[in-house]
């Protein structure tokens, strides 16, 4: 197991203060969207990381098929205009990577790459999927967060590899 205790603070530190990059590939389309929440912890005796996306996302479809994804969490404040616009703006439109000049890196042990800039990034498989049962949530957050019914899906990522990039 890749040792996260080494990491995990920083993680979730520079994870709350600007978000990170969901990076997915199917074929040799790459896709990337900004996400805000997650969850790092221990499952199945494995290190997880939880996204959560929802139904109308793009990168949705490109997870669902290609069952892995990785995430690119910057360090400092040089990524937070692309963060603002990968967003915003959806990868059915135009292809997000080219046309803001985001510069991508292997990863080791997956097939969809990670995003270039002072990070860590995760390099996860989708372990677990489950839709929320929205008649299982609390009031409060069904009015807050799901008035439209674009209902979120968690994604347990097994991660296989962690990269720091300083
Ligand atoms: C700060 C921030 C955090 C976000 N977090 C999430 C998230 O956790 N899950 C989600 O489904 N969408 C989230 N979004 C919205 C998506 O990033 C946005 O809809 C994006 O355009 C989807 O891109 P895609 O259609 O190319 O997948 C967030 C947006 C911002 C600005």
């Amino acid at each position: 197991m890749t040792d996260l205790t080494k990491y995990s603070q920083k993680i979730i530190n520079n994870f709350e203060k600007r978000g990170a990059f969901l990076i997915s590939k199917l074929n040799e389309k790459i896709n990337v969207m900004t996400i805000g929440w997650g969850n790092l912890g221990i499952e199945w005796r494995k290190y997880i990381f939880i996204i959560m996306v929802r139904e109308s996302r793009y990168t949705k479809e490109i997870i669902d098929a290609s069952n892995e994804f990785t995430i690119t969490i910057p360090l400092d404040e040089k990524m937070d205009e692309n963060l603002k616009i990968c967003g915003k703006d959806s990868g059915r439109d135009y292809d997000k990577i080219n046309t803001l000049n985001l510069e991508t890196v292997k990863s080791k042990k997956n097939n969809t790459p990670l995003i270039s800039c002072k990070s860590i990034s995760l390099e996860c498989t989708v372990v677990y999927k489950q839709k929320i049962n929205i008649e299982n949530l609390d009031n409060s957050k069904k009015e807050a967060f799901y008035f439209d019914e674009d209902l979120h899906t968690f994604y347990h990522g097994e991660i296989l590899y962690i990269n720091e990039n300083l």
